[in-house]
């Protein structure tokens, strides 16, 4: 798939995505395998066609002229007739490619057997007693209903094990206001610790399978960007600090249903959701992800006040300005771009990373940007345009040896650092001002995803694929604590190593 290409983050979360699903095996898969009482479309042969048929016969692709984009589209046909014969699963072209051996003068085998494994046995037995009972529609559906959508809204967020038997990847973390709590995003959980003593304290049941960013916002609520790979992603708003139900010393807040606790939602969309930020002067929150678009909201009213779309592929980063007009925007397409939210137009283009832009940032006075990304370089770069040199590369600020997954930068215009997070399991600090590396931050045994500084500055956090959180101090380096953020879970000495 071309996902597995693009980028480690995605790659992980792909292969994490892969363990959480070995750890829980999902209700689709378990129907597959066990039909009883009639089946489904919606529910039972919707999701093998996603799965094994969307590729190439989406709204896009069309292949054969056949779209499966809903039940009324499927029923169409392509160059051939309806492919299904009510009550005839024998005579359903449906079922013929799927059971083809594709050799010469039969139908050809579907999935083509050189992009996708065949449907299994029982997958086959599903579709065809489907059709054998009459191929219908479930009662309530309309048939012109996008069958994406729909599946997308049935889907029921699984309880994250209580206890993890493997490792967590770990993709977002976020300090509380008070410098003295770490949010973790989890399994379709979000998961608060205490630094000084590494001890859980509550796990947040959410409906997003994974956390890609997270940002308190001035009224002490959490957003946090997620979603589940190439199905849906979201932006929600959550209170932390809600009761929840306290079972052995950690509280539980059901983060899906419980209105006091899943305070407000302001995005639902096709695939995750990357990456987050809020406006310092706490007004506008920012998103960029998988469908290229970066989109503002007004924090007040909830209201969508812009969707921009000028990136070509993923936005991995986004960054307010600190006059809250100017963004920055990291993206898959190799580019950090300026976008100016007030004139509506992109301000500049940095181009020289010549690889995917994960991570931006940009000083208080807006004059000097920086970007990170798979080329393993910070490139600092002129962001305004002082005799002309706007997008310039200044400096590269080399020193880690792998890709660099996240830059974050303080609060603090007078004494102003960045810390990064790479590949190279090391998490580094940065003088942005002098380009200098300060402090080489080591101990993780995996790649660092997710890096967060603490409000007051004092404390650096990493958070790895292998579910290790490490905390230090960012003044003398000095590490505070470190624990697995994977509850329940306890690391074996001889793991297995990637
Ligand atoms: C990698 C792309 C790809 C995938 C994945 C794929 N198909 Fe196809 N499909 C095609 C192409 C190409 C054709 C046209 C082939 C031909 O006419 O020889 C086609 C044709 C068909 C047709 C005949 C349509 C018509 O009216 O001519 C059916 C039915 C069909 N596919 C079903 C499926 C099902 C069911 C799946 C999933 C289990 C699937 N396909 C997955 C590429 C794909």
């Amino acid at each position: 798939m071309f996902r597995t290409r693009c980028c480690y983050c995605i790659l992980c979360s792909l292969l994490g995505l892969l363990l959480a699903w070995l750890m829980l095996a999902t209700p689709q898969a378990a129907r597959a395998q066990a039909p009883k009482g009639p089946v489904s479309f919606i529910n039972d042969v919707a999701p093998i066609l996603k799965e094994n048929c969307y590729a190439c016969h989406d709204s896009k692709k069309k292949k054969g002229k056949l779209e499966m984009t809903s039940y009324e589209n499927l029923r169409k046909g392509g160059t051939k007739d309806d492919p299904v014969t009510p009550g005839k699963s024998k005579e359903s072209l449906l079922i013929g490619v799927v059971t083809s051996t594709g050799a010469e003068g039969q139908l050809p085998h579907m999935p083509p057997k050189d992009v996708g494994d065949p449907l299994s046995k029982e997958q086959i037995g599903l579709i065809a007693k489907w059709i054998d009972e009459g191929a219908k529609l479930d009662a309530g559906v309309d048939p012109k209903t996008e069958l994406i959508r729909e599946l997308r809204i049935r889907f029921k967020p699984p309880q994250p094990p209580a206890a993890y038997k493997f490792p967590v990847n770990i993709n977002a973390l976020a300090f509380t206001p008070d410098n003295k709590k770490l949010v973790v995003g989890g399994y379709h959980e979000l998961t608060v610790w205490d630094v000084a003593g590494g001890k859980l304290e509550k796990r947040l049941w959410t409906r997003s399978e994974r956390a890609y960013a997270m940002a308190f916002l001035p009224d002490g609520n959490l957003a946090v960007a997620g979603g589940r790979p190439g199905q849906e992603g979201d932006v929600r708003i959550y209170n932390i600090n809600a009761p929840g139900k306290d079972q052995g010393g950690v509280q539980f807040l059901d983060g899906v249903n419980d209105k006091n606790v899943l305070i407000r939602h302001l995005l639902e969309s096709d695939d995750s959701v990357l990456a987050l930020a809020v406006s310092p002067d706490g007004k506008k929150l920012a998103s960029g992800g998988c469908d290229r678009l970066v989109r503002v909201w007004d924090l007040a009213g909830g209201q969508l006040e812009h969707a921009i779309e000028n990136h070509a592929d993923w936005v991995f980063a986004v960054t307010f300005a600190a006059d809250n007009i100017h963004l920055v925007t990291g993206s898959r397409d190799k580019t950090a771009k300026v976008w100016d939210l007030k004139a509506k137009e992109s301000v500049l283009t940095f181009p020289d990373h010549q690889n995917g832009v994960y991570g931006v940032g940009i000083a208080s006075d807006g004059k000097t940007g920086w970007s990170c990304g798979e080329d393993n370089q910070v490139r600092q770069w002129q962001a305004t345009d002082e005799k002309k040199q706007i997008g310039k590369q200044i400096r590269a600020m080399t020193g880690h040896g792998k890709a660099i997954f996240k830059v974050v930068q303080n609060n603090d215009p007078k004494n102003p650092i960045l810390a990064t997070c790479s590949a190279d399991n090391t998490v580094r600090i940065w003088d942005p001002v002098k380009g200098a590396a300060l402090k080489t931050l080591s101990g993780h045994s995996d790649w660092v995803f997710a890096v967060a500084l603490s409000p007051d500055g004092q404390l650096v956090a990493g958070g790895s694929y292998n579910g290790e959180v490490r905390v230090w101090k960012t003044g003398d380096g000095s590490l505070v604590k470190d624990f697995n953020a994977s509850p329940g879970y306890t690391p074996k000495a001889t793991a297995a190593k990637k």
